[in-house]
């Protein structure tokens, strides 16, 4: 039995895989999103205190859900970086508590590699076997990756964004139109309403032969003029306009996920077309909980018989399930930390 804790960002979880029964028999998260929300992004001290205040409480919930004592635990996995150091600091050193009280491996997770296998989760919590090699695109509010996995647990990074992350531009466009963080969840429902129409063509960013980047903080700016130009923002406080309505803020919000999943998509049909012993592809991370992106991806890759693959929507924004299941192919591979393990090791 493997406990797991994450702490990287705004969300305390713990989560407890089963190593015989090679499943997540337990798992739970306290979200600080309205705690944050009035800030208008995530402050470091606010998630860090925060953590403290709940750690306490996930951890022993998600024992008690599972069934068992610290004393049946076999081994502690925690996030190591990236991440808000305060933040991960709390989980880390609890994680450290727990292993030296219980004389039991201590396993760091990085938390990119947690996204990244989270593809192997079913909805239930059970592991699930896919198909090797295959290409991974994680996308969330931090990160923008690209990996070519060939093993459970075996990765290599191929690609990333070489700024913002997808997700930062659903965040900030979101706040640009008036909405809170996080945005992502508000443009897709505007945008579904819409009815995904491509109203102002936002520019997509031109990808780079021989290397497979992502830029998002263009589109960002492109966005912000483009609203200049037509009145809908005051370019000089960046706030909205009378002249921004209910409507303009729904073609902004289809506009900007019409134009995410074209990049993303000329990306899968791109790597595929130059890898293409790559057998399927999996979509993870905060950004793959978008029905529109995942139906259209998963379009790409069955018009070209590859598998494709989601995270379930619970495991795609930050939890301590996929620390977990990484943390069980550490332990199994000998791959554990010491009591003077660092956060940013
Ligand atoms: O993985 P995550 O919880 O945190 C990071 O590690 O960053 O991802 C959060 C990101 C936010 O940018 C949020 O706007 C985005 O995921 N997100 C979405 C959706 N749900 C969350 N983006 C697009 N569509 C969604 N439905
Ligand atoms: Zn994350």
């Amino acid at each position: 039995m493997i406990l797991a804790i994450e702490t990287s960002c705004d969300e305390t979880a713990a989560a407890v895989y089963d190593t015989k029964a090679q499943r997540i028999i337990s798992h739970h998260l306290f979200s600080q999103i309205d705690m944050q929300r009035i800030y208008g992004g995530v402050v470091p001290e606010i998630a860090s205190r925060s953590h403290l205040e709940k750690i306490q409480s996930i951890v022993a919930h998600t024992l008690q859900q599972a069934g068992i004592e610290s004393n049946e635990l076999t081994a502690v996995a925690v996030t190591s970086k990236p991440g808000l150091a305060g933040a991960l600091l709390v989980g880390f050193s609890f994680a450290k508590a727990i292993a030296w009280t219980h004389n039991i491996p201590f396993i760091p997770v990085n938390h990119l590699d947690g996204h990244v296998f989270s593809s192997h989760l079913e909805d239930d919590g059970s592991f699930r076997q896919l198909l090797y090699p295959h290409l991974t695109l994680t996308a969330s509010g931090g990160h923008t990756s690209l990996y070519r996995v060939t093993g459970f647990g075996q990765h290599e990074e191929i690609g990333h964004t070489l700024d913002d992350a997808a997700g930062e531009a659903f965040d900030k466009t979101a706040r640009l139109i008036g909405f809170v963080y996080p945005g992502g969840p508000k443009i897709e429902k505007l945008a579904t309403e819409n009815n995904f129409a491509d109203v102002f063509k936002y520019p997509r960013n031109k990808t780079k032969p021989g290397k497979y980047t992502f830029s998002f903080s263009g589109l960002k700016t492109a966005i912000l003029y483009d609203l200049a130009k037509r009145g809908y923002i005051d370019l000089a406080t960046s706030k909205p306009t009378e002249k921004l309505t209910a409507q303009v803020q729904k073609n902004v919000a289809s506009s900007l996920l019409v134009c995410v999943g074209d990049i993303f998509e000329k990306m899968l049909v791109r790597v595929f077309k130059e890898q293409p012993d790559l057998q399927g592809f999996a979509f993870v991370g905060g950004v793959a909980c978008n029905e529109y992106l995942r139906k259209r991806l998963a379009a790409a890759c069955k018009k070209r018989t590859k598998f494709f693959a989601a995270s379930p929507k619970k495991f795609s924004t930050d939890n301590g399930a996929m620390i977990a299941l990484v943390g069980s192919y550490l332990l199994k591979t000998g791959q554990v930390g010491t009591m003077e393990s660092d956060i940013f090791e």
